[in-house]
């Protein structure tokens, strides 16, 4: 079975016509993907998929969460959150608040990852946080912040690398135990974070394709990371218009670590390292 251009066309017309989802902005090749997965694992051809989107609106909500792909690991690409630890972050260290968004923040893992970090760098007091995503399962997910513990065994390699090693001198390393940020049961085979961070976000769902900014706050940080690369040229630009306006002249935005800015947004940037700087153009 594959996915023709037209199928294509259906599937996102339908969609567009008869919910307030619009996947026409998504990267074809990816959609097409997704497509032929719903098909499948509904066993359904593109005329009956077609009929129940019109006819469905519960298959709708259903068929939007399975079209979207969640993937994330806490302090992903560590490389990154080095960064924010030693570069970003220690910029906002004055401030008496710092907002953070993060945008696409699917089942939370980039969320705990930031949490962690401001705690660690004594900013997670005045620091506000918002965690938006498409998808109103991953946002519940993330609330309970609980995850498999064998199936993400890098988790912890992964919190050594950014809270415990520094990169720039080996021979400091800090004994942060894990259990300061999560109970690990591998009886349950569960991670989970403590109260006093899954208390802290504002958790909330919020479509990149539509919603302007429905936070009604600025930031100081903008985090989308791993989200833009299923959006077209256009998509990423709209994308792109809503972080700058959004954020202080100060303020930077972090995309994942294959995903950049193109065309005549590029220049309302300044990409130094992992960061986007605004207001340096
Ligand atoms: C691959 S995950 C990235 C998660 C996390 N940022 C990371 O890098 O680990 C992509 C997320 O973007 C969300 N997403 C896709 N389209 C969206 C949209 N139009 N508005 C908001 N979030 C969207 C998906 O639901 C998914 O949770």
């Amino acid at each position: 079975m594959s996915v023709t251009d037209q199928d294509y066309q259906l599937f996102v017309f339908a969609l567009k016509n008869s919910s307030k989802y619009d996947f026409s902005q998504y990267s074809e090749k990816s959609m097409k993907r997704r497509i032929l997965k719903v098909m499948t694992d509904h066993t359904l051809t593109i005329t009956a998929l077609v009929s129940k989107i019109k006819n469905d609106p519960a298959f709708v909500e259903r068929i939007v969460k399975d079209i979207t792909v969640n993937t994330s690991e806490l302090f992903r690409d560590p490389q990154v959150w080095q960064a924010l630890r030693f570069n970003i972050l220690p910029r906002f260290k004055n401030n008496s608040i710092i907002n953070i968004w993060h945008a696409g923040c699917s089942t939370g893992q980039e969320v705990y990852s930031m949490l962690i970090l401001l705690n660690e760098l004594n900013m997670l007091d005045k620091a506000r946080i918002y965690a938006t995503d498409i998808n109103t399962d991953v946002i519940d997910a993330a609330r309970q912040g609980e995850y498999r513990y064998r199936f993400n065994l890098n988790y912890l390699d992964n919190f050594d690398k950014v809270i415990r090693e520094n990169p720039f001198n080996y021979e400091e390393y800090k004994e942060v135990p894990y259990e300061k940020y999560f109970t690990l049961d591998k009886s349950s085979d569960t991670i989970r974070m403590h109260p006093f961070l899954r208390e802290k976000p504002v958790f909330k769902k919020h479509d990149l394709v539509v919603d302007n900014n429905t936070l009604y706050v600025k930031f100081d940080l903008i985090l989308c990371r791993n989200v833009i690369i299923y959006f077209n040229y256009n998509l990423q630009c709209r994308v792109f218009d809503l972080f700058h306006q959004n954020l202080y002249d100060t303020g930077c935005l972090v995309l994942g670590l294959h995903e950049t800015i193109l065309g005549p947004h590029s220049a309302k940037f300044l990409k130094r390292g992992h960061a986007y700087n605004k207001g340096q153009s």
